[in-house]
């Protein structure tokens, strides 16, 4: 959305919130002064006038405390209405939870997922074989409880998780860590605790938290609200471990695993390091990437391999994109693609090479030396 979508979404969401918030419906303008916050924060980052921009943050800020405000007041509601009200507290909670339960199967297989054959490994270790044969996983062979996936961006992080989820018959929860604290401000720790005893009533489970690093950093622990959320899940992951019987994994992933405390570190056991794609991996991704396409027989797949060391998957995936694009641009640029009788050309070696000059590595060989140190030292190669 661009910004000024963004700001005639917060406009219209905030004027439907102080419409419910003046008809006393506390619990349904909540949410939507929340959404109109969130909206304008990323607005916010769009926005070049600093003066623009402050205006907005108040703005935010002031949908922000009203909803806290009203949080506050339906609290002292349900503390004098007692039981009934506690039920309500936690049917929201569910509700939200429900929101974040991936019920249909993720589509993406581990084979749509080219090379990372050890993390793929490690992964059938820690959560597919358990999960098939719980009963070769007792003992001193208990199945690891915790396993974080970290790297550079666009290297297959989501894409393993989301695939290994498809392997078992498993309830996925994705949970993105940005979005529990955004959403749910200082209520963010229930909202975990919730999430584990939900997790734990439809076993086997899998815990998938996305940008791990927002709930865990060290970063950001002085505000109250923030060690309460780190301490419950610091809890709930000890729960795990101390349990042998529950089938139940947390993947955590993160691009930024510098800034993970060391008690969350401790608590991921496994840590495994998803790297820039090596040359028969880019090669694959390449092939996976265009798929169904008609391809001029020029194209050299290795030698496009060869040049794109250092380039992420995501960054091959996007040089494809525009690549197998560019017949159909000619098509439209010379009128006829109306026409159902011209045909697009094939793509050709020389498209994929004018696309990998125009898409540059997202990921510098100095970022990469970081991950690589991180890795030596924490690691479990
Ligand atoms: N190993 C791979 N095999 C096939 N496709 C890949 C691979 N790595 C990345 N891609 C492509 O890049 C896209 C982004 O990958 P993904 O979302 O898994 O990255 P990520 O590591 O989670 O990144 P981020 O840290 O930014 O969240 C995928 O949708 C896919 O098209
Ligand atoms: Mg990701």
């Amino acid at each position: 959305m661009s910004a000024q979508g963004l700001i005639e979404h917060a406009r219209k969401f905030a004027k439907k919130a102080y419409e419910l918030d003046k008809a006393k419906q506390y619990n349904e303008a909540i949410p939507l002064y929340l959404d109109a916050a969130e909206a304008l924060m990323k607005a916010i980052k769009f926005e070049r006038n600093p003066q623009v921009g402050k205006t907005l943050k108040k703005k935010a800020e002031m949908y922000i405390e009203r909803a806290k405000d009203l949080k506050e007041i339906i609290e002292k509601k349900a503390e004098k209405g007692t039981e009934t009200g506690s039920n309500e507290e936690s049917d929201k909670l569910e509700g939200a939870i429900s929101d974040i339960i991936v019920t249909e199967k993720p589509s993406v297989t581990l084979d749509d997922i080219a090379g990372l054959e050890e993390a793929k490994q490690n992964l059938r270790e820690a959560i597919v074989l358990p999960l098939v044969r719980p009963d070769l996983f007792s003992g001193a062979r208990r199945p690891w409880k915790g396993i974080l996936l970290f790297g550079p961006p666009g290297c297959g992080k989501t894409l393993l998780a989301k695939a290994t989820a498809a392997e078992v018959e498993a309830t996925f929860f994705n949970v993105s860590a940005a979005a529990v604290i955004s959403k749910w401000l200082g209520e963010s720790e229930k909202l975990v605790h919730t999430l584990f005893k939900i997790a734990r009533e439809k076993q086997p489970s899998i815990i998938f938290i996305d940008e791990v690093d927002a709930l865990t950093g060290s970063r950001g622990g002085e505000h109250d609200a923030m060690r309460r959320v780190k301490t419950e899940l610091l809890t709930s992951m000890d729960g795990l471990s101390s349990s042998a019987k529950d089938r139940l994994v947390v993947i955590g992933a993160t691009n930024l695993p510098e800034s993970i405390d060391g008690a969350f570190r401790r608590r991921f056991e496994r840590r495994i390091y998803i790297k820039l794609p090596d040359f028969e991996a880019r090669k694959a991704i390449f092939q996976l990437n265009v798929k169904g396409v008609d391809l001029a027989s020029d194209v050299d797949f290795e030698s496009l391999a060869e040049i794109t060391e250092g380039y992420s998957g995501a960054d091959i995936a996007m040089v494809c994109r525009d690549a197998i694009m560019t017949p159909i641009r000619e098509l439209d640029l010379s009128g006829n693609i109306h026409d159902p009788n011209i045909k697009a050309r094939p793509v050709t070696q020389k498209d994929f090479l004018e696309s990998i000059q125009s898409v540059n590595p997202s990921v510098s060989a100095d970022e990469i030396k970081k991950y690589e140190k991180w890795n030596e030292e924490f690691g479990s190669a």
